[in-house]
């Protein structure tokens, strides 16, 4: 099987599952406990946050260990609508947000708040001017805007928007879960605020995140209880998760620093140049120059996402749509309208995507195996491109 959907998740690296086994057997000790097996575990988790904290430039404090990525981002949301209130705030976000943001956010909404959502340009990019505008109206409140797009990768003009937000005094929070391990993010060059992580993104378990709170700012725990985390997020650790977050989170800094990603970016740009050169209709959507390398987003002129991704699992190729898929029926998705891309296009496309673990045998291959599958499709189809004639489950 070749694995191409490393968006939805990663395959946890065997050093990460090495690291994290003792905490299962001999060690499983509660770090809050007195005894001499207790502190080591206590310093196993120092350990991984000093991790965490040396991969997006932090300082170890400002680390809080959360359940997953969609909670450290309801953790961060809900904390700041509590503190800015629903009276004369405004939350501000995007359009192309994933559903952990857009989520909370519309909840705010119903009950009152002020919520502004900014569109994005044909490359799929937050449009800086209309955030500006937006900032320049509201009195106070704050911003959520991702650093990398799940569906697209295309990477935000974070810099940009957080300089903004400052200028206007709005609190600035990026669900940074899609860049984080696969590209450069250092919060010493972007002044974010607060900034959520996902393990599973980047060869750690699922079911483990982190959040960055900037030292200073102010924060109420969503979780409250035994004071774990600085009391910022209360419950007995989960140490073997932990741990195996601090050894991906080391894992990437390294590779990170020896540049390894470029391996992953000249596997996704080889993808997509042959996948262009020997198939006609084929189009590469979202921004070529800005984007984490990770990821491929191609339509199939004529074809339909969801039918190809059955014809490739059966290939033994395993991808996503490249919209989301409801109740059964492809739909395209509200990162694609928010580009302009038609329904027919949105429909037919594909997100390919890529990690460390991918050769470039596994590329090559894989392109045999979709030349064939979008043959077959047409075929079926007989070309029109109109109305799917094959039925999915
Ligand atoms: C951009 C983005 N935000 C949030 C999440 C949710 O993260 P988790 O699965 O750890 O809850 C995901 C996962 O798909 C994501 O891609």
């Amino acid at each position: 099987m070749i694995y191409l959907d490393n968006h939805a998740t990663t395959r946890v690296h065997p050093e990460v599952v090495e690291a994290m086994m003792p905490f299962f057997g001999e060690q499983f000790h509660n770090p809050s406990s007195g005894y001499r097996a207790g502190r080591s575990v206590k310093k196993a988790i120092a350990e991984a946050r000093g991790e965490v904290a040396e991969l997006i430039g932090a300082k170890e404090e400002e680390i809080v260990f959360t359940g997953c990525g969609t909670e450290s981002n309801n953790m961060v949301l809900k904390s700041l609508a509590r503190i800015y209130g629903r009276k004369s705030s405004t939350v501000i976000t995007g359009v192309i947000e994933h559903s952990a943001v857009l989520r909370p956010v519309q909840a705010m909404e119903d009950v009152g708040f002020r919520v502004k959502r900014c569109g994005v340009d044909v490359e799929g990019r937050l449009r800086v001017a209309e955030f500006r505008e937006v900032c320049e109206a509201a009195e106070t409140g704050f911003a959520s805007v991702m650093w990398a797009n799940n569906e697209t990768g295309v990477i935000q003009p974070v810099v940009g928007l957080c300089e903004v937000a400052r200028e206007h005094g709005i609190a600035f929070h990026t669900d940074a879960i899609q860049a984080v391990g696969k590209t450069r993010v250092d919060v010493r060059e972007v002044p974010v605020d607060f900034l959520s992580i996902s393990g599973h993104k980047f060869h750690a378990p699922k079911g483990i995140g982190a959040l960055y709170l900037r030292e200073g700012v102010r924060f109420e725990p969503l979780i409250r209880g035994g004071g774990q985390e600085g009391g910022r997020r209360s419950g007995t650790e989960n140490v073997p998760y932990i741990v195996g977050l601090g050894k991906a989170a080391e894992l990437a800094r390294k590779a990170l620093e020896k540049d390894a990603h470029a391996g992953i970016a000249a596997n996704r740009d080889h993808l997509e140049q042959r996948l262009v050169a020997e198939i006609d209709g084929v189009v590469l959507n979202g921004s070529r120059d800005h984007r984490v390398p990770t990821c491929a987003h191609v339509s199939f002129e004529g074809c339909e996402g969801a039918g190809l991704l059955i014809l490739l699992d059966e290939a033994g190729v395993q991808v996503s749509t490249g919209s989301a898929c409801m109740t059964g029926k492809q739909q395209p998705s509200h990162v694609q309208k928010a580009m302009g891309i038609s329904d027919e296009q949105a429909k037919s496309s594909l997100r390919i995507s890529l990690s460390q673990f991918t050769t470039r045998e596994e590329i090559d291959e894989a392109v045999e195996r979709i030349k064939k599958a979008v043959k077959k499709f047409r075929s079926v189809q007989g070309g029109s491109g109109v109305g799917p004639v094959v039925v999915y489950p």
